[in-house]
Formats: C-alpha cells, structure tokens, sequence
C-alpha cells in the first residue's frame, strides 16, 4: 500500500497529497489512501457527490467522488476531513487522478452560511479585515507557496556562492539608515520602577537603554562579513512608515547579503542579477496567480529572467537627464521636476524601468546628499558608490552599495549626517582592525513577491500585513 510505502521511506508523517499526486505508479492501478485537508467546493448531485479536498499542499487539490448516500449532511465548504478511498485515474477534464471515497470524518464542521470565505473572488479589503482566514483562499495560499519556493532558491543560490546564513538582532541599538523611521521600544506599562522589584529596569525601555527595532541588518552583517567573509540573513524589517502606498509595510522582509573583498558596485549588481534569475526560473509554477490581461508582466518577467542579456545600467546622472528630457519634451510629464541632488520619486522609478529601459535597470551612483552615512565616497567627491535596482510595476526593489571601510571618511560622514559618533563606535571599530573593502545589499521580499506574482500591492504579498495604523492580529 502507498502510505506505507511513504511511511518507509521518509517520516512518520503521512504523505500530503502534492507528495501523492508528484509519485504515482504509472501503471494507472487504483491506490487505497487516507487524506486529510479542508472542503473547497461541494456539488450535489442525484446519484454523485464531488467535493474537492485539499491540504495546502499544492494548488489544485484533489477532487473526491461520493456515493450520496455515503456523503456526511456537513460535508461543507471549509469543513476539515479525514478520507479513506480509492485514488484511480480519471477521466474528469484537467485532472488525471480522483478520489473514490470509502469512509469520510468530518473532523471540524463549517457552516456555509456563515463561514466568510466563499468560493468567488473576495473583495481586498474584505479579506484584510479577515486576515486570520485569508490564507484559506486560492490566492493567498498560491502566494504562500510562492514565498517559500523563492526562498528556498535564493537559500540555494548563496549556499552554493559560499555564503553562510547568519542571524542578526531585532532590537538595535541604532537606526542603521540613519533615515529616523524607527520603531522605539516602549515599556509594556508606564508604572515606575517598584523597590520591591530589583528587575523592574527592564520595564523601563530596554534594561534602561533605548532600543529600537531593526530597519535593516546591514551594520551588523557588516561585523560578520569581517569574519565569515560571505553572509546573508532574512530577516524581519521594521520601519514608521506613513507611506501608504503599494509598496510599503511597516513590517517587511528583507533579504541582506554582505561580502568582503569587493571593489566595484558593478560586482554587487552582477550578484542580485545574477540570483534574480535564478529565482525568475520559477514564476511558471505559480501560474494561478496570474489574471487574464497579465500577458505583457509575465512576457516582461519571462525576457528579465534570460540568462544571456544582461540587464541595463546606468548612472543616477544619467538617469536624471533622460527624465529631465522627457520632462521637458512630453505634454504631460512628471508631477515632480526631476533634477540633480533630488531623489528619484516613484514616477520616476517606474519611468525609468518601464519606458527609458522596458525591465530591470540598476541606477547607480547616487550623490552624497542622498544616501545613508555608510556608503562609500566615490573619488568625485559628489556620489557614494551604491545602487538601487528598479524593475517594472514595483520601483525600487534592491539597494546597495560599497561600503565606506575607511574610518577617518566613515567618521566624517557620520558627523556630516547629524549622527551620534558613540552610537556607532563599534561599527567605527570594524574599520580599525584589518578592514576590507567590502559591501552588500537588501531585497524586499514582498516587493520581489509582487514583482513576481502579479499581486499588485505588497499587503497581499505577506500573510499578515502591517502598515501605518493597521494591524488586526
Ligand atoms: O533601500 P533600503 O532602505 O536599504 C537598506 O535598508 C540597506 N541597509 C540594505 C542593505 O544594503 N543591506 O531597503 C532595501 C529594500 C528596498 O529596495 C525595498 O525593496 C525594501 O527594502 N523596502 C521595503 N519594503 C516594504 N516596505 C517598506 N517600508 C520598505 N522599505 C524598504
């Protein structure tokens, strides 16, 4: 019998039906299994019950055939089951196995009436209000499954680079952007320290210092590249932003990965691009995601993946130019005049990538003024060494750079940008014994999920979203 097949040769954990359905004989012999998964859909008929059950495992699930006097009254949409029967080949349009169902449990009832997620499409904002049952649907589920497939290539990609994957601490003790959007760490009650308690320093912020939860990993991957030479983390990101906008969470996901022994910006892009397409390969997998008139994303994101063509570059001052020529020559133009010494706003971005490039551009070398106090000064003496990667619908999806490794420039730069020097004495320190040049970069991973997936705001792109004033559970 196939479960215990499964059984002998993995876990102890029964096989899900992805497992089932990726290994059957093919000799088209009936195979008696035991299911478990949630009711998607039920039809009645008079002499037939056909439910489709799935378990989260794949997208399609499995359809089960019932005889209608064999078929629970609660066997409902959303009900949980346990199913024994026969998995024999069907002849039932776009599925090449069904279930015969032998025995069914309902394990967990549902009422139809009343269960909120039905079979047709949702409203967004209906579902954000629902987040804790918003994984049950089709979509949101695909997206999940998304999320871990990406991960687990990228995982691939840098173990085979020689990256180590590290852990970096949530709560800083500094904003590493230096961009003042960071989440302070408040006391859970404001009641002043008691005598009785000699802990209760811990209520007051951080053990009585200020803590701050991490904008980004970077400073201290930083101090790990100075050892391990490659690393890289994901890790939750936090940030007080008011933005509300597609591509904003104020709790997101970045992936980071810092490198020692670089010199040009140039080697930084040819690793995200080069990890990017790698991890395109798999948008095919995932085709439920996509809506009839996504036909130009998805060719767009099929010409990005190509290995042989590499992918635009171009100097923030360039960039610049061309925006400013087509600000000048086009009727409608920008809602913000682009000019030298000011940040690429959105439009911009997207401009860039869709209309001046059509895919993924790296824009580098941005001036000074611009950017964090860590990145490296360019001999011009005006831009720091650093780019962002803009791709089309998104914007900016990765930023990165050299690293200054220079400590008398890094301290300079520090003061330039109104920082505190002893916050950061021990990042100064790194630079003072055996310093490297070295640099890195960050990915948003709810960006690359959008990017990829076609979802159109990074709210959907993350099981439980947070932004500026929500958050539900
Ligand atoms: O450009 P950012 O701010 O770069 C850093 O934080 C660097 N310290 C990273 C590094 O070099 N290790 O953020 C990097 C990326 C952005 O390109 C964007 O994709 C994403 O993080 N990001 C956000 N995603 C969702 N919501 C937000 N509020 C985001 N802010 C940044």
């Amino acid at each position: 019998m196939l479960l215990r097949r499964f059984a002998t040769a993995s876990t102890s954990l029964p096989p899900t039906i992805r497992q089932l359905l990726s290994s059957l004989p093919p000799t088209g012999q009936a195979i008696e299994v035991q299911l478990s998964g949630w009711i998607k859909s039920v039809r009645r008929q008079k002499n037939v019950t056909f439910a489709v059950i799935n378990d989260g495992s794949c997208a399609s699930g499995l359809q089960a055939v019932l005889k209608p006097d064999a078929t629970p009254h609660n066997l409902t949409n959303g009900a949980s089951v346990r199913i024994c029967g026969n998995l024999v080949q069907s002849t039932g349009r776009g599925q090449s196995y069904e279930l015969q169902v032998e025995a069914v449990d309902i394990l967990g009832e549902c009422n139809p009436e009343a269960y909120p997620i039905q079979k047709q499409a949702l409203p967004v904002e209906f579902l954000r209000d629902n987040a804790h049952l918003r994984a049950r649907t089709d979509i949101n589920a695909a997206m999940l499954r998304l999320r871990d497939s990406v991960l687990r290539m990228l995982h691939s990609y840098y173990e085979a680079q020689d990256f180590h994957y590290v852990h970096t601490p949530i709560l800083t003790s500094n904003d590493c952007e230096g961009g003042g959007e960071t989440f302070r760490v408040s006391p859970a009650s404001s009641a002043p320290p008691s005598r009785q308690s000699p802990d209760s320093s811990a209520q007051a912020e951080f053990f009585s210092q200020p803590a701050y939860l991490t904008v980004s990993s970077q400073l201290h991957l930083e101090a790990l590249a100075a050892s391990l030479s490659r690393v890289y983390t994901l890790s939750p990101c936090f940030r007080a932003e008011r933005s509300q906008t597609n591509r904003h969470l104020a709790e997101f996901w970045m992936l980071e990965a810092e490198w020692a022994f670089i010199n040009h910006v140039g080697d930084i892009c040819d690793v995200v691009e080069e990890s990017l397409k790698n991890v395109l390969q798999c948008r095919s997998e995932h085709a439920l995601l996509w809506k009839d008139g996504d036909e130009a994303k998805l060719k767009s994101l099929e010409d990005a993946s190509r290995p042989g063509i590499p992918w635009t570059r171009i100097s923030y001052t360039d960039a610049v130019n061309e925006l400013q020529k087509y600000h000048a020559s086009s009727r409608v133009g920008f809602e913000f005049e682009p000019a030298w010494g000011r940040a690429l706003q959105s439009e911009h971005e997207r401009w860039v990538s869709e209309r001046l490039v059509g895919g993924p551009v790296f824009v580098t070398d941005y001036p000074t003024s611009l950017k964090p106090f860590y990145m490296r000064a360019n001999d011009d003496g005006q831009t720091v060494a650093c780019f962002d990667l803009l791709v089309p619908s998104i914007g900016e999806l990765v930023g990165g750079s050299l690293r200054e490794e220079r400590s008398s420039h890094l301290v300079e730069a520090i003061r330039r940008h109104g920082l505190k020097e002893e916050e950061y004495g021990w990042y100064v320190d790194l630079r003072k014994y055996g310093s490297a040049p070295h640099g890195g970069y960050g990915l948003g991973f709810e960006r690359l999920i959008s990017w990829m997936s076609g979802i159109e705001n990074v709210r959907e792109c993350i099981a439980m979203p947070r932004w500026a004033k929500r958050m539900l559970l």
